[in-house]
């Protein structure tokens, strides 16, 4: 194979994994936190938001020492495996397949995933295999871990990022700089394949080649000279401008 194939080869692999990579942030929120931290999520990262909606309207899951809530994750915890212990939901109409990263905004009840995320996940979890998964937890005090293990269990072959983010109610309004801090613990730029740009992590020495395999430039100080485009940059690592 001569140099142009290599590099067009090169460039058709990178671009299927980085220029089309796309997000999608999946969330429930019953009293509006993980809404106003899905919100913030998303000035910060490009990404499509699906809020799900329990199918039964008007539910207070916080009356009786949050009895209703209770029941469903009781439900839940007993018999995991069913369909019918998870409560409806409204239907959904997201091609997941679409998506390479899924990033999932959870309220914690009683430890565990909010039960109306769980049946969203319970349908949807095993679409999500090879996908990378980001988890963002908000609870009033509790750790997360029961949710983390249900989002483990929900979505067995998900490909998940190093940490999740915990954000305790009070914290809410403090969310944006969590987020910011969080996303750049666990690369997310990198890591998801969204660095469409090289501009936030150049590499220090590299070589730019044109598509079609001709050299355009090498350790040249900066490459926001180039024109936007598809461009094969060696370096520690290949990226596209
Ligand atoms: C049914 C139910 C159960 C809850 N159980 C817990 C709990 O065990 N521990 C805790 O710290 N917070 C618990 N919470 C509080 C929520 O996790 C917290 O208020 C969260 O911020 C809610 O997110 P949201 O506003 O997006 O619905 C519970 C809330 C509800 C509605």
């Amino acid at each position: 194979m001569n140099m142009k194939k290599i590099l067009l080869l090169l460039a058709i692999i990178v671009s299927s994994m980085t220029v089309h990579a796309k997000t999608l942030v999946v969330y429930y929120s019953y009293t509006n936190n993980v809404h106003t931290i899905v919100s913030e999520l998303v000035k910060q990262i490009n990404a499509d938001v699906l809020r799900i909606e329990p199918a039964q309207k008007g539910l207070d899951y916080e009356a009786n020492n949050y009895a209703i809530g209770s029941a469903q994750i009781a439900a839940i915890r007993e018999n995991p495996g069913h369909e019918t212990s998870y409560p409806a939901i409204d239907p959904t109409d997201v091609n997941l397949a679409q998506y390479d990263c899924i990033i999932i905004g959870a309220p914690l009840w009683w430890s565990n995933m909010a039960a109306p995320l769980q049946t969203y996940l319970f349908k949807n979890g095993g679409t999500m295999a090879g996908k990378k998964i980001g988890l963002i937890v908000s609870s009033y005090s509790s750790g997360i871990n029961g949710v983390e293990s249900d989002a483990q269990r929900l979505i067995p072959d998900g490909d998940f990022f190093d940490r999740s983010l915990w954000i305790r109610s009070s914290q809410t309004s403090n969310s944006a700089s969590l987020l910011r801090q969080w996303l750049k613990d666990i690369d997310y730029e990198t890591v998801a394949g969204m660095d469409d740009t090289v501009a936030a992590n150049e590499p220090d020495s590299y070589t730019v080649f044109s598509v079609n395999g001709s050299l355009l430039a090498q350790n040249a100080s900066t490459l926001h000279n180039l024109e936007g485009g598809l461009y094969i940059i060696n370096g520690k690592k290949t990226y596209i401008k």
